[in-house]
């Protein structure tokens, strides 16, 4: 089509060893100024693929075909240097995990800036001073000193996000965006792509919040199994979808699940499980000037599900790690049954690939942990099949599976322990509604087949609603807003 800033003609990607498997099947679409594009979808479609494919970033065990067409300049999908040439100044990207973004040794602040410097040609003072305004935008005014390790993953992702609008490319590509951020947090990310749409730009977005194409406007399409099912209009393919499949993803929305209701079989039973697993008084976390959490009291017993809910960045991790065990508080005490052996006590990461040994094929990973534990070998199995993942995913290494995948092979690795209490931390950000939803029901349920707990991580107000039995709501203690 003529006039559009991207246009994209039968772009596939396959694997290129054999048995090639098609992973993105001729995609099609195209995108003018002023508009946004959201693709919605299931976890593993294919989805960040494209996105990849579109920016010519794919890993290179996987092949490209097909025309992409960025204004005026026409490029074969299977030549990825000649999309490269655009990179920073017409063609952005934010890819899903906001750490391969990141340059882990360089503060927040000159890591924005940087963009402003070499993408615009800003002198360093007035590039600090643009990348100060747009991380005081997102809530981070307060951390752009920071290292990346020193961010949790919603800081990491804005500041990665903040680097990648700098450039002002025209054809900005965002993979999730918004995963993992409160509510407030998540308007003031649609509000930047809006300024984008605005100043003339498009955006190509994935999500899974459907607040998202609500807000933006512009193409909503659907994927499923590397293809497209369903494209049109928001209004129209959210209000009166075509496929089934679309309706089922829509209808999955978390807002819209029932409440696991099961307060009395918690505290049934012999009188062994009424001794708390854990109980801490008077919690307070400080860092420097900075309180995060303050008296914090919290008692947890077998078969309760507790969440900690608060905005992006308020300390919900540092609490959960705190009562695990994994940090010592500024002051307050836990302490937990103490016939349980540590390992009873486990965490699900937020950040799946942080999880995982990079070089390692993860069925090795798995296989290593399972003999740690003196389990058979391949004791995760039965959960990997309950979570719809195929035992081949664990031939290749932790890069080379779809985020969502790889969070549920996290989550497999655990359940197999049978471990008296999980510390779930966001666990199913990178997944869509639908396979959100089997998840937490899977978890939910080995969690009470086992006894166990389970002390939920979520900035998702409904996720906590719905699923726990109790809330614990930080974030009343931070000095500014959205910090
Ligand atoms: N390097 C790779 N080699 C083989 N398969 C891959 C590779 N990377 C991703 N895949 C597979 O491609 C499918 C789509 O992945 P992806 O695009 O990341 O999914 P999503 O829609 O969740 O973003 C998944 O099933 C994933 O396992
Ligand atoms: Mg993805």
């Amino acid at each position: 089509m003529s006039g559009a800033l991207l246009d994209v003609r039968d772009l596939s990607v396959r694997t290129l060893a054999s048995p090639h498997t098609t992973l993105v099947d001729e995609v099609s679409f195209s995108l003018h100024a002023g508009e946004a594009f959201t693709l919605l979808g299931e976890s593993g479609s294919g989805k960040s693929l494209l996105a990849q494919a579109i920016v010519g970033n794919l890993p290179n065990t996987l092949q490209a075909r097909g025309v992409i067409r960025v204004g005026k300049r026409e490029m074969r999908a299977e030549h990825a240097g000649e999309q490269r040439a655009l990179w920073g100044r017409e063609l952005a990207l934010l890819p899903q995990e906001p750490w391969a973004a990141l340059d882990p040794t360089m503060r927040a602040l000159p890591q924005v800036a940087e963009t402003y410097q070499l993408v615009c040609g800003y002198e360093t003072k007035e590039a600090r001073a643009r990348a100060n305004t747009d991380l005081a935008r997102l809530g981070l005014a307060a951390h752009a000193h920071k290292f990346p390790h020193l961010l949790s993953g919603g800081m990491a992702q804005r500041v990665a996000f903040a680097a990648t609008v700098a450039g002002g490319a025209p054809m900005l590509i965002v993979d999730e965006p918004t995963k993992g951020l409160d509510h407030a947090l998540r308007d003031q990310i649609v509000s930047l792509l809006k300024d984008v749409l605005a100043a003339g730009g498009a955006a190509f977005v994935i999500t899974h919040d459907v607040s998202v194409p609500r807000s933006l406007g512009g193409t909503v399409a659907v994927m499923r199994d590397a293809q497209i099912l369903e494209i049109g209009p928001s209004d129209t393919v959210l209000q009166q979808p075509a496929h089934s499949y679309t309706r089922a993803l829509l209808a999955a929305e978390p807002a819209r699940w029932p409440i696991i209701d099961d307060a009395s079989m918690c505290r049934d039973g012999d009188p062994e499980s009424r001794e708390p697993l854990l109980t801490a008084s008077a919690l307070t976390q400080r860092f420097g000037e900075h309180t995060l959490f303050q008296n914090v009291d919290v008692t947890l017993q077998r078969g309760e599900r507790i969440s900690i809910t608060g905005p992006s960045g308020s300390g919900k991790t540092t609490l959960g790690n705190v009562l695990l065990g994994l940090r010592t508080p500024s002051a307050g005490s836990v302490t937990r049954a103490r016939e349980l052996h540590p390992q009873a006590f486990q965490k699900l990461y937020q950040d799946p690939l942080a999880a995982f040994a990079p070089q390692l094929q993860i069925r090795v990973a798995l296989r290593d942990l399972m003999q740690l534990h003196r389990l058979q070998d391949d004791a995760y199995l039965p959960w990997l099949e309950k979570l719809g993942l195929s035992d081949a995913l664990l031939d290749r290494l932790p890069a080379q599976v779809s985020g969502g995948e790889l969070q549920r092979i996290a989550l497999a690795r655990i359940l197999a322990l049978k471990p008296a209490l999980i510390f779930a931390d966001e666990p199913t950000s990178r997944l869509d509604p639908i396979s959100q939803q089997q998840t937490m029901a899977l978890l939910i349920s080995s969690i009470a087949e086992q006894g166990g707990a389970l002390l939920l991580v979520t900035h998702d107000p409904f996720l906590a609603q719905k699923l726990t039995h109790r809330q614990i709501e930080i974030g009343d203690m931070r000095d500014e807003p959205n910090v």
